[in-house]
């Protein structure tokens, strides 16, 4: 009798430890919601540096049940997109804790699942003004509480990058930053300003596109838009519907897998202000001069070092490509070729760099390239690595035309300059490029000469 209270109480007590412990999380939903569908509902689910893991749902009216929600830090607000499926998105949580890592602010998971889990996209697409209205009324209660507007950063993933551009819209434009990750095309092409994200929705606006082709948005939304690969078809995603539903989010998703790389600080991307991915990819788009010492400027979660020229220029397009892992990001590199063969000659060019048994590798075949006596062709060479001290470098030509014999290249030069380290180019004189066959060389320090 005695024992059995005893085990009880201890029982209480083990249920009460479990119940303080307790983390919310974003709502996991299934396949039978989406098939009824369901109606608009706002979790919002706080993280901190003292709870990076535990999730704390905070009431919409009063905070001052959450002494860890310090509104003299900056707020972060995470907004997922359309969730055909109801599931979490499988990033989330590397979301919150790389920002974290980062940055000491509260994040904010907007928790609109129910709401966004519909198999009908228009049905989702409808939540999207009702999801900000209420997100607008929890950011004036964060105010009245001693939030700033401008230390509020709200990072839309596809349908939540126009709840982002509703609710700065509602506080007329004066949140800090909206960062728009693949923002939905769908239902949002061609509308006008107030119906989607523009860049006078907050005092700096950052889009990147991966996916303007299918589920996001064509055209430049921010004061910059990054268009990663061209912001068509992503590196290693599925290029068939046979791969499954991977082919229908890849492109999409890469958005949020790239911006969280630039949060990571894996490596530096560095975004080409172009008119179009044909003139990057061409090499026509290497100026940065408009943006001074800083250079051009870098893609992701830094790019507030370049806010103040952005906003002078009020809208600047720009481009970079990617590998198709992480890290994603490429080096560049400007490649001169001049020939000394009578005729001029088209062909492709894969190049090679090698450093103690590392190998970097650039293919430069969007289009073929035409090499003409005496000028310079200038490529634009994307390297999958960057390489330390280059020891080798190894050049293969190709025509592309099987019918023709064996033709030769004569190169009398080619020159290789990293793009972010001009100083140190790399040449090599008078080879012989015989076709579809790799040539290997140590490069040698450029001369300053003029042919
Ligand atoms: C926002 O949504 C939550 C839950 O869906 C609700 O409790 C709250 O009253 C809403 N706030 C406003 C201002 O509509
Ligand atoms: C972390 O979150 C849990 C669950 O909401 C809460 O009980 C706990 O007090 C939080 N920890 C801190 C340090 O705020
Ligand atoms: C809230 O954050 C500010 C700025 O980071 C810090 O100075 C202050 O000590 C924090 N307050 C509490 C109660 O943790
Ligand atoms: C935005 O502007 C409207 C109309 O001028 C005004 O009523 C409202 O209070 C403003 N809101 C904020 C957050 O500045
Ligand atoms: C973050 O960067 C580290 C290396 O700096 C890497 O090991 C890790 O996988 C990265 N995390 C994510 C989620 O990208
Ligand atoms: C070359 O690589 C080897 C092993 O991979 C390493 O031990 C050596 O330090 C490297 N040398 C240089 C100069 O990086």
């Amino acid at each position: 009798m005695f024992l059995w209270q005893y085990l009880s109480s201890l029982l209480l007590i083990a249920v009460h430890i479990c119940e303080a412990q307790e983390c919310d999380q974003m709502k996991r939903l299934n396949l039978a919601h989406a098939f009824i569908g369901t109606s608009l509902r706002i979790r919002l689910v706080l993280y901190t540096r003292e709870n990076v893991t535990c999730g704390t749902l905070v009431s919409h009216t009063d905070l001052s049940a959450y002494p860890h929600f310090n509104l003299s830090r900056p707020t972060t607000f995470i907004i997922h997109g359309y969730r055909p499926t109801g599931s979490i998105p499988t990033w989330m949580q590397d979301f919150i804790e790389l920002m974290l890592v980062r940055i000491d602010t509260n994040v904010v998971v907007v928790d609109w699942n129910y709401g966004a889990t519909n198999l009908n996209y228009f049905k989702s697409v409808e939540n999207t003004q009702g999801a900000a209205d209420n997100l607008t009324a929890f950011i004036e209660t964060m105010q009245k509480h001693g939030a700033s507007l401008s230390s509020i950063h709200m990072i839309g993933i596809s349908l939540g990058a126009h709840i982002s551009g509703f609710v700065g819209a509602n506080l007329n434009g004066s949140i800090g930053r909206i960062t728009a990750l693949d923002p939905a095309g769908p239902q949002f092409t061609g509308s006008p300003p107030q119906d989607r994200l523009d860049s006078s929705d907050a005092q700096f606006v950052d889009v990147l596109h991966t996916d303007i082709d299918s589920l996001g948005y064509r055209e430049p939304l921010g004061h910059i838009d990054f268009y990663a690969n061209g912001g068509t078809d992503q590196p290693g995603c599925p290029k068939t519907i046979f791969s499954g539903s991977s082919y229908f989010k890849c492109d999409h998703q890469r958005s949020v897998l790239l911006f969280l790389g630039s949060v990571n600080q894996t490596c530096v991307i560095r975004a080409f202000p172009c008119s179009s991915y044909t003139d990057f990819l061409d090499g026509k788009c290497q100026s940065c001069d408009q943006f001074g010492a800083a250079g051009c400027p870098v893609f992701g979660y830094d790019v507030t070092r370049w806010k103040d020229t952005l906003l002078r220029l009020r809208q600047t397009k720009t481009f970079f490509s990617t590998n198709s892992k992480s890290p994603f990001c490429s080096t560049s590199y400007r490649v001169d070729v001049m020939i000394w063969n009578m005729n001029n000659h088209r062909g492709y060019m894969t190049i090679k760099l090698h450093s103690n048994g590392t190998e970097a590798v650039a293919t430069i075949d969007h289009k073929s390239s035409e090499f003409m006596k005496y000028t310079e062709t200038k490529l634009f060479a994307q390297f999958d690595k960057d390489i330390q001290s280059v020891e080798k470098v190894s050049v293969m030509f190709s025509a592309g035309d099987v019918f023709k014999p064996k033709f030769k290249l004569r190169v009398l030069r080619i020159r290789l300059t990293h793009l972010e380290l001009k100083e140190t180019a790399l040449c090599r004189y008078d080879i012989l490029l015989e076709e579809k066959t790799e040539v290997t060389f140590r490069p040698i320090p450029c001369e300053e000469s003029n042919f």
